[in-house]
C-alpha cells in the first residue's frame, strides 16, 4: 500500500477527483453499457433534476390519508426533486410512491432504503450477538434472509452493516457492530455485505448494503453518542479503517458517512476520508450517503457558516447524497450556478447514484422489487425462523459453569424461572426492528416450557421489572426459588437501553436487579443467571456468586428457543466474546490488543510505580475471545512448515485439536501474533486468524493456518504498510487470555 499523507486539503482532494475522472478502469461490457446509459440520461437532465437525485427524504405512510407533509413529498417526487426515500416500505406503498416518480419528466425511479439491521420480519440476534458466533457462513445467511424479506417488500437498499470498531461499551451502538477487533470485524463486514447483496446487484432477493459510519464513529470521546473523535492517523489506519476496506473489497454498493468530527473535521465534510481515502486510494465506485442531517449539522459543529456553506463543503468533500439534511435541495442549484461548486463534481455524484439504479434494473422495471406474491411468500417462509434459531444459539456465550450445572436436566422436578426478562418478548428483538410482531417472539419462559419434561413444574416469578426500582416482588421470587430444584434468573437491559443515543455511564445491572439475585441466592439452590443486553455489562457480584452465567444479548424472534436449546444441552454453546467485558467502567476504553508499558504490572509486583490501578486489577472480567463449552478441547503438537520465512512467501502452522470431553462440540481456535521488537511498538497480541471447528466427542483434527506477509505487516510511523524482518511470536488458543500453544517465526531480510 502506498504512503498516505497525513492531512487532506481541498485542492489536493479536487485534483485527485479530476485525475480519477480520466482514469480508465477495467470496466466489463455490462459496466460500459450502464455507463453509456448514465451519460445519455445525464445529458437530458436539468440542474434541478440532477440535484433532485442527491436528495433523500424520510417518509412513512405517504400514501395514507393526505396531509401537508405527504402531499408535498409526493408533489416533489413528481417534479423529479427527490432521488431516494427512506422508511417507505411494503409492496403496496413502494408501488404507489414509485408511481409518483414515474410521473416525473424523466421518469427516474426512486431508491427505497431502510435500516434493515438484524432482520426485517424475522428478527435475528443483534449484530454484536451474531459476531459472538464467529460463524461467518451463519452471519452471511442471516443477512441473506433479512435481505430476502426486505427486497420482497420493495426495499432496494439497507443501511447496514455498521462496521464501526468500538472498545467502549458505554457507547450504546456497540450493539450494532461486530465488537472491538479489526480482524474479526473485517471478516464479519465481508460476510454481511455478501449476505445482503447476494451474488450480484440486481437480484430481487438481495439489497444494496451500506458500510457505515465512515469513519471512526465508534471512538466517540467518553462513549457519548455523536461526540467528537480525536485519534492518531496510525490508529485510524490500523484499527478503524480495515473493516471499511473489507466492505469495499466485498463489493459494497454504498457508504454512509458519520456524525462525528474526526480530528476537528466533521466526517461528512472530510475530503480526506471521502475523496482521498475512499474514492482515491481505494478507488471506490459506489456512492456515499450522509448520515441523517449530518450535512446540515456541520453548521452546529461550527464547521460551516450556514446551510449553503455546509452543502458546498459536503459535496466538495465527496458526500454524494444528502439524507434529510435539506442542504443540497436548498442550496446546490445556486452553488453550481454561481460556480462555487463545479458541475463536474455534481455530475459525478449523480452518476454514481444513477449507476446503482441501472444496476438494480430499476429502469427496466421500477416495480421489480415490489411483488405482492413474493412479499407474501418471503414474509411467511417458515425456514427463516429455523435459520434465526440456529444463528441465535450460536451467538450465546457461556461465561461460567461451576460444577457442570449446565446443561440442565429436562426431567428436573421443578424449575423456578425468575427475573424481569424471563417472559420478555419485545426486549429479545433488540433495537432495530421493522415489520416484526413482538407477540410472535418466543420468550425464554416459552422456550423452557417447550423443552422440559411433561411433569416438570415451571414456577415463574418476575421479581421486578427491568428498571427494578422496588423489592415488592422479591418475596414471591424467593418463594419460587425455595420450591424449585434449580433456579434460572433472567436479568439485563431492556431493548431500549442500548442502540443509537443510548450511551450509559453505569454499566451495572439496572436498578435492584443485583439485589434480586442476592435475595434468590439466599435459598441455596443452584442459580443459573441468563443475561440479556445489547452491550457488555459489569456484573461482578453475579459473576462471582452465580453457579452458571449465560450471556444471551438480544437473541431475536427465536431467542427463547435458542437459549433453552443451550440451557438443556440440545446445543453445545460455542460463542466467544467479540468485546472485552470490563470489571469496572473505570477501565474503559478496554481491549485485548493493548500495548506493553515500561512498567509492566507482572514484572514489578511489589513496586508502587507500575502501570496499574490501585483499586482494580488490569485484567478484564472476561477477556475477548472467552466462551466455554460443555466439552473440553486440547491443543498439542504445534509445528511450523519452516521457522524462517522468506519475504513474500508463506508458512503453515499446524497443531492437533482434540475434543477430550464427552459431548460433541465446536471450538473457535484463535491465532494471535506479536511482533516483539519493531520500529513502532506493537500490541501484546493481535488476532490474525480463526477457525470454528466441529469435533465429535473424542475426535481429533489437525488444524492449520497459513501465515503470509500481510499478517506480519503494520503501518509504520510514515503510514507505510510494511513487515519488518525479525522475530514474530505466534500464539494459538481458546481465548485472548487462554493461549495454549506458542512458537516463533523469523521473517528474513531478503531472499536468501
Ligand atoms: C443513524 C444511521 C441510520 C439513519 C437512518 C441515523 O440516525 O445514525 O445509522 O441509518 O439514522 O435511519
Amino acid at each position: 500500500m502506498a504512503k498516505h499523507d497525513m492531512h487532506g486539503n481541498k485542492s489536493r482532494a479536487l485534483a485527485a477527483f479530476f485525475a480519477a475522472l480520466i482514469l480508465t478502469t477495467n470496466a466489463s461490457a455490462q459496466d460500459r453499457q450502464i455507463e453509456q446509459k448514465v451519460d445519455a440520461l445525464l445529458k437530458q437532465m436539468t440542474l434541478e433534476e440532477k440535484v433532485g437525485q442527491l436528495h433523500q427524504l424520510s417518509g412513512r405512510d405517504l400514501t395514507g390519508p393526505a396531509n401537508n407533509r405527504n402531499t408535498n413529498i409526493l408533489a416533489e417526487i413528481r417534479k423529479g426533486k427527490i432521488g431516494s426515500m427512506l422508511n417507505v416500505r411494503g409492496v403496496a406503498e413502494t408501488r404507489e410512491v414509485q408511481a409518483a416518480a414515474l410521473q416525473s419528466r424523466l421518469k427516474i425511479p426512486l431508491l427505497f432504503s431502510l435500516d434493515v439491521i438484524h432482520g426485517y420480519k424475522t428478527i435475528f440476534p443483534i449484530p454484536l450477538a451474531e459476531a459472538a458466533s464467529w460463524d461467518l457462513p451463519a452471519i452471511e445467511q442471516s443477512a441473506q434472509v433479512a435481505a430476502k424479506e426486505a427486497a420482497a417488500s420493495g426495499i432496494h437498499w439497507t443501511f447496514a452493516p455498521m462496521v464501526d470498531i468500538s472498545r467502549d461499551p458505554r457507547w450504546g451502538r456497540v450493539m450494532e457492530g461486530a465488537g472491538e477487533d479489526t480482524y474479526l470485524g473485517s471478516q464479519i463486514a465481508r460476510a454481511r455485505v455478501l449476505g445482503f447483496q447476494g451474488k450480484k446487484l440486481g437480484g430481487t432477493d438481495a439489497v444494496m448494503a451500506t458500510a457505515k459510519h465512515f469513519a471512526a464513529y465508534g471512538a466517540a470521546i467518553a462513549g457519548r453518542d455523536y461526540n467528537a473523535v480525536d485519534m492518531s492517523e496510525h490508529q485510524l489506519w490500523e484499527i478503524y479503517l480495515p473493516p471499511f476496506k473489507a466492505a469495499v473489497d466485498a463489493g459494497v454498493a454504498t457508504f454512509m458517512n458519520s456524525f462525528n468530527t474526526l480530528n476537528g473535521i466533521p466526517a461528512t465534510g472530510s475530503a480526506y476520508l471521502q475523496r482521498d481515502i475512499l474514492k482515491g486510494v481505494w478507488k471506490y465506485q459506489g456512492f456515499i450517503v450522509s448520515d441523517w442531517a449530518s450535512i446540515a449539522e456541520m453548521v452546529k459543529h461550527g464547521y460551516a457558516a450556514d446551510i449553503s456553506d455546509a452543502a458546498q463543503k459536503a459535496i466538495n468533500a465527496g458526500s454524494d447524497m444528502d439524507m434529510e439534511g435539506f442542504a443540497y435541495s436548498s442550496s446546490l442549484v445556486q452553488l453550481v450556478k454561481s460556480g462555487k461548486v463545479k458541475t463536474a463534481l455534481l455530475d459525478d455524484a449523480v452518476r454514481r447514484i444513477l449507476y446503482k439504479k441501472f444496476e438494480l434494473g430499476l429502469f427496466d422495471d421500477p416495480y421489480r422489487f415490489s411483488d405482492a406474491k413474493r412479499e407474501q411468500d418471503a414474509l411467511n417462509d417458515p425456514s427463516h425462523r429455523l435459520i434465526a434459531r440456529d444463528v441465535a444459539r450460536k451467538s450465546l456465550v457461556l461465561l461460567k459453569n461451576d460444577k457442570q450445572t449446565l446443561p440442565l436436566n429436562k426431567a428436573v422436578k421443578s424449575i423456578a424461572v425468575i427475573g424481569p426478562l424471563a417472559n420478555a418478548r419485545r426486549d429479545l428483538e433488540g433495537g432495530w426492528i421493522v415489520k416484526s410482531d413482538a407477540a410472535q417472539v418466543v420468550s425464554l419462559l416459552d422456550g423452557i416450557r417447550s423443552h422440559v419434561a411433561k411433569d416438570t413444574e415451571v414456577i415463574f416469578s418476575p421479581g421486578c421489572d427491568v428498571a427494578c426500582t422496588t423489592t415488592d416482588g422479591f418475596a414471591a421470587a424467593m418463594a419460587a426459588a425455595d420450591k424449585a430444584d434449580t433456579v434460572l434468573l433472567v436479568l439485563g437491559e431492556s431493548w431500549d437501553m442500548s442502540g443509537e443515543a443510548k450511551s450509559r455511564t453505569d454499566l451495572g445491572l439496572p436498578g435492584l436487579q443485583t439485589q434480586l439475585f442476592e435475595a434468590v441466592r439466599l435459598k441455596g439452590k443452584p442459580v443459573t443467571v441468563v443475561i440479556m443486553a445489547g452491550r457488555p455489562l459489569v456484573f461482578n457480584t453475579v459473576a462471582d456468586q452465580a453457579t452458571a452465567v449465560l450471556y444471551t444479548w438480544f437473541a431475536g424472534s427465536e431467542g427463547g428457543n435458542a437459549i433453552a436449546d443451550v440451557l438443556f444441552g440440545d446445543y453445545n454453546p460455542s460463542g466467544k466474546l467479540p468485546m472485552t467485558f470490563p470489571r469496572s467502567v473505570g477501565q474503559i476504553p478496554i481491549s485485548y490488543d493493548t500495548y506493553e508499558t515500561g512498567r509492566p504490572v507482572q514484572d514489578v509486583k511489589n513496586v508502587v510505580y507500575k502501570s496499574a490501578y490501585i483499586d482494580t486489577p488490569n485484567t478484564p472480567r472476561y477477556a475477548f475471545g472467552h466462551g466455554l463449552s460443555y466439552t473440553d478441547f486440547s491443543y498439542s503438537n504445534l509445528s511450523f512448515s519452516h521457522k524462517n520465512m522468506q519475504p513474500g512467501s508463506t508458512v503453515t502452522v499446524s497443531f492437533d485439536l482434540r475434543n477430550t470431553g464427552k459431548r460433541d462440540g465446536e471450538e473457535v481456535v484463535q491465532l494471535y501474533l506479536r511482533d516483539p521488537v519493531a520500529s513502532i511498538v506493537r500490541p501484546v497480541k493481535q488476532l490474525k486468524g480463526f477457525h470454528k471447528i466441529k469435533l465429535v466427542a473424542g475426535e481429533q483434527k489437525r488444524v492449520s493456518f497459513t501465515i503470509d506477509q500481510a499478517m506480519l505487516s503494520f503501518y509504520d510511523s510514515k503510514l507505510t504498510w510494511i513487515a519488518e524482518p525479525g522475530k514474530f511470536i505466534i500464539m494459538l488458543g481458546s481465548a485472548s487470555d487462554d493461549i495454549r500453544l506458542s512458537g516463533e517465526l523469523q521473517l528474513l531480510d531478503k531472499q536468501k
